[in-house]
């Protein structure tokens, strides 16, 4: 029970790795408020919380416009009467080809993923400020890492989301609020499931681990950054790729291997 008494907030936790991350901090004590843009999957999330045990608050905001998703943030601290934790996971995935990227598709990464993570962030560490204790754990990507091929501004987003930790890790080392990133490879979620199958299969040949990660394995990662444990951790981005970036370019070389069976 490494989260007894503590509230986490958790973005986008109707489903996926939201979703993974509320149940498993759940089972660790902590009361959750979830907050989605979709209602079913947050109720659904929020029921099987408290089935638990634990209380919840429930919210149906879009996190990319400011007032509400920050008054949504300041309510759940006043209805579950404190915040010691954010997990700012909402998002959107969107491939175009950088030469037909529209303005549209930019915006929405731009506004959901750092944007939205970004006022979510400011807002919740007001409230840890408060009693000078807090973890921030942004989902940022490899994409964020490396450059994504087709997701320009997916890949900008979580590169923002990165630049926006680290100055949120020095600017409230002083209140004892730590923010920390984590860079996901490709994890079996319903955001990924709308790839062609061949696509997906041929994706995790591409990685070291030769298989897509899974939700449990992110709320493990999300759980250690989370923890009263980890305070002298922050600024920091935690990859959980299957050595995705470890090995790089190399990896070109040992998936022709791997095809032609080398
Ligand atoms: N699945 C992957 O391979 C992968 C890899 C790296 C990073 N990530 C990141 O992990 C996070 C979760 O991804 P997932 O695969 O679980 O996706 P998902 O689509 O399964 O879940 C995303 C959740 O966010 C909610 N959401 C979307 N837009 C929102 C908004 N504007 N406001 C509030 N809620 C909103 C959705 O309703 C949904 O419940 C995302 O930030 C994603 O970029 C995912």
């Amino acid at each position: 029970m490494q989260l007894q008494g503590q509230v986490a907030l958790i973005t986008g936790a109707g489903r996926g790795i939201g979703k993974a991350i509320a149940l498993r901090f759940a089972r660790e004590g902590a009361d959750i408020a979830v907050l989605d843009i979709k209602s079913e999957g947050a109720q659904t999330t929020a029921e099987e919380i408290q089935a638990l045990g634990r209380r919840t608050f429930v919210k149906i905001v879009d996190v990319s416009h400011c007032e509400a998703a920050q008054a949504a943030v300041h309510e759940a601290a006043a209805a579950l009467g404190r915040l010691d934790i954010i997990v700012n996971n909402a998002g959107i995935g969107k491939a175009q080809h950088f030469l037909s990227v529209t303005k549209e598709n930019w915006e929405r990464h731009i506004n959901i993923h750092l944007n939205g993570s970004f006022y979510c962030a400011q807002a919740a560490a007001q409230e840890m400020a408060k009693r000078k204790y807090g973890r921030i754990i942004n989902i940022a990507s490899i994409a964020g890492l490396i450059g994504p091929i087709d997701l320009a501004p997916y890949g900008a987003a979580k590169a923002g989301i990165i630049g926006m930790t680290r100055t949120a890790a020095l600017d409230l080392a002083d209140y004892g609020i730590t923010a920390n990133a984590i860079a996901p490879g490709p994890i079996d979620t319903e955001l990924l499931r709308t790839w062609p199958p061949d696509a997906l299969r041929d994706r995790a040949q591409h990685m070291p681990i030769a298989r897509l990660g899974t939700v449990e394995e992110i709320a493990h990662a999300a759980l250690f950054l989370a923890s009263p444990d980890s305070g002298f951790i922050t600024g920091t981005v935690l990859t959980v790729d299957g050595g995705s970036i470890a090995a790089g370019s190399y990896m070109v070389e040992k998936y022709r291997r791997r095809k032609t069976g080398a």
